[in-house]
Formats: structure tokens, C-alpha cells, sequence
């Protein structure tokens, strides 16, 4: 069956979702809409879609299955809430919402309206990370003893002054949201839940132009025991330097790395290393600014999968909301010493 896609917020990863949504065999884009008129109208014409007028028009269009949600992080839960009670599936750009709270009420609406919630988290599916878990799944590492993650990257002043919501509490949230929440997800979707044991966070370089902050240092523990680190900053010099994630454990220690988590830099294991990976996808490139990796092409197609019962959700809104739970506790730990 074709899935048929409509699309809320036609700015820059939207047209992510579109390019996929069109080049998809099994997938049909119906319809966008934006509080933007101007924007939805080209957006439509560019991708051959009919532009809605309101958001209720698109939600009670009698041929789209699902909705994709591509609006700052602020107003994702409210309009997929209106999604999911209007009969639609929904898939939902990362972070899934600001709070735990508002996850809870987007999973409520799904389940009582019977209908499927996606998150966006494209990065599970670089190929060093499905190597990595691959050899966890199959017990290979031994015992964890400890993740370090490193996201240093650049976000300059032109990121912030052309965005009406970037740098906003808001609408962004923070720097774990908006640029960090795809790193969490990873040690997440790896190793599982963690609990904070200490942090701090400061905006070093970007006074007056974000209301958060752009750096922060924290310790961790995973359930299992293993110990966690996780640096990260907006205010790396000039560019993107790195995003990483350290594994040491009994039998390996493994570094994915790169800019993105895209590349194998480091690994001494006991006999099991990792080869002939495919070649990464190129990051989403946005003029000023370099985002994460493009794997969107795989969630459209793992949503066409879901949907026509060959597959099962990627990231589900169970996951996602542990995601957001685990930034807003790091938050928590960080604003009591900031
Ligand atoms: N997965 C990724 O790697 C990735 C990369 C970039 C952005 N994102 C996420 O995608 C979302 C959008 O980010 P972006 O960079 O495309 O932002 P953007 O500012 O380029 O686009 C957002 C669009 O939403 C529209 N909009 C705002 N409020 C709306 C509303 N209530 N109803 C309908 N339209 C509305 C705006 O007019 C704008 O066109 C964010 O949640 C962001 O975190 C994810």
C-alpha cells in the first residue's frame, strides 16, 4: 500500500522529508502546511503538493495517512496531538517534545486513538553504530565499564539571528535538544537508561543570542554500573570539530567518531573488529551550518516498512520520551550549579 504523507513546517529539514517522501516508491506526498503562507506555497510547488490553508484542513485531509511534524521543538507535542486525534499516524522531528510531560500526553493520544508515533533519530543508522550494536546484541564487548561522549561543534551568530525560534527557551529548549539530543539517543539506544551524578552548564559564547546554554560537562551512571561522560559545546572555533562516543569494555574499547558519529576512529578488540562498513551518507549541509547526518531516507522508508506491517518503528515514543526525560534531568543536575 502507499503510504500517503502530509507535512507541518516547510523549513530546512523539511525539505529533507520531502526529497525522500517524493523519490520513495511506496510513498505519495499529499499536502503541507505552514503558518507561513508564502513559504507553503512554494515549498508545495517545488515537491508537487497541494498546499493546505490550516493546520485542520491538512489534519482532516481524507487521503494522508501520516503527518510529519517539522516545527520548532516548542509546538511539535500540540500539533501532534492534533495529528493523532484527528485519525493520523505521525512521525515527529527530534527532540519528540521539551518535556516528559508532554511525551506522555502525545503517547495518551496515539493510544487511544490507535494510531503510530514515530520519532526522527536518522543517526542509529550509520553504519558504525549498527556495527557497534550489532556486536552488543550479540555479547561481544563483555562487561561496559565506561562511555565517553564528545560533541564539540560550532553554531555561529548567523544560526541564531536568521531562525525565529533557534537559541529560544521556548521553542528550542537548549543545546541538548536541538543539537545534542541525536548523541543521548545513541548511548540510549546502545546501552540503555542512565542517571546523572553531576554537571555543570554555562553559555560561554552566545550571550545575547541564546537563552540557554551553549556548553556543558556531565558525569553519569548506566544501569548497568558502567560509567559515563559527556562533554558538549556550541562554541567549538570556526566549525564542527567532532562528535564521538568512547566504548571502553572488557573485551574492546571502540571509538565512533568523526563529525557525526559517522566514521570507526579507534578500536582494539579481542579478535572482532569492525570492517567493510558502507560509506556514510553525507551530513545535511545548510549553508551556514553543517546538522547530522541524512539518514532521512531510511525513516521514510522504515515508516512505508511499519506502516505496510513489514517492519517494526525505529525509534519509538517510548524511546524518544526517554530521550527527553534524560535531557531534562542532565538539566536539572546542570541549572543547580550554573
Ligand atoms: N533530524 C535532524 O537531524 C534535524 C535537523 C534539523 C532540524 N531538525 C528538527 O526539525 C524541526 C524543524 O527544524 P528546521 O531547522 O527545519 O526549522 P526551520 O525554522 O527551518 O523550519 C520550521 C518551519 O516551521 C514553521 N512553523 C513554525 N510554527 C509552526 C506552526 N505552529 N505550524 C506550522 N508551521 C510552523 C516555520 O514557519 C518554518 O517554516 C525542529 O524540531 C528541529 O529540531 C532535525
Amino acid at each position: 500500500m502507499t503510504i500517503r504523507f502530509g507535512i507541518v513546517g516547510c523549513g530546512y529539514i523539511a525539505n529533507r522529508h520531502a526529497r525522500h517522501i517524493v523519490d520513495h516508491p511506496g510513498a505519495q506526498l499529499i499536502s503541507a502546511f505552514d503558518i507561513d503562507a508564502d513559504k507553503c506555497e512554494k515549498y508545495s510547488s517545488e515537491y508537487g503538493a497541494k498546499p493546505s490553508a490550516t493546520l485542520q484542513e491538512l489534519v482532516s485531509h481524507p487521503e494522508i495517512d501520516i503527518l510529519t511534524i517539522c516545527t520548532p521543538n516548542g509546538n511539535h507535542h500540540e500539533i501532534a496531538i492534533q495529528a493523532l486525534e484527528g485519525g493520523k499516524h505521525v512521525l515527529v522531528e527530534k527532540p519528540m517534545a521539551l518535556s516528559k510531560a508532554q511525551c506522555q500526553q502525545m503517547i495518551a493520544a496515539a493510544e487511544s486513538n490507535d494510531r503510530l508515533l514515530f520519532v526522527v533519530k536518522q543517526n542509529r543508522f550509520n553504519p558504525p553504530v549498527q556495527a557497534l550494536k550489532r556486536l552488543i546484541d550479540e555479547n561481544r564487548l563483555g562487561k561496559l565499564y565506561m562511555v565517553n561522549l564528545n560533541c564539540y561543534w560550532n553554531r555561529n551568530e548567523a544560526y541564531y539571528t536568521n531562525s525565529a525560534w533557534k537559541g529560544t527557551k521556548d521553542l528550542d529548549g537548549g543545546t541538548l535538544f536541538t543539537q545534542f539530543s541525536h548523541f543521548v539517543d545513541i548511548f540510549y539506544y546502545l546501552f540503555g537508561d542512565i542517571e546523572p551524578l553531576s554537571g555543570v552548564i554555562a553559555n560561554q559564547n552566545h550571550q545575547g543570542l541564546i537563552e540557554f546554554e551553549d556548553t556543558g560537562c556531565f558525569t553519569f551512571r548506566f544501569n548497568s554500573g558502567a560509567l559515563g561522560n559527556f562533554a558538549y559545546t556550541t562554541a567549538a572555533y570556526d566549525r564542527n570539530m567532532e562528535g564521538s562516543i568512547s566504548v571502553f569494555a572488557e573485551n574492546a574499547t571502540i571509538k565512533i567518531g568523526g563529525k557525526y558519529l559517522n566514521t570507526i576512529d579507534y578500536q582494539a578488540t579481542n579478535g572482532f573488529n569492525i570492517s567493510d562498513l558502507p560509506i556514510s551518507g553525507p551530513a545535511n549541509n545548510y549553508g551556514h551550518y553543517e546538522g547530522s547526518m541524512s539518514n532521512h531516507d531510511k525513516i521514510i522508508h522504515n515508516v512505508v516498512e511499519t506502516l505496510n506491517g513489514r517492519e517494526s518503528i525505529m525509534t519509538n515514543a517510548h524511546e524518544g520520551m526517554k530521550v527527553v526525560e534524560i535531557i531534562e534531568k542532565f538539566y536539572r543536575i546542570g541549572e543547580l550549579r550554573s
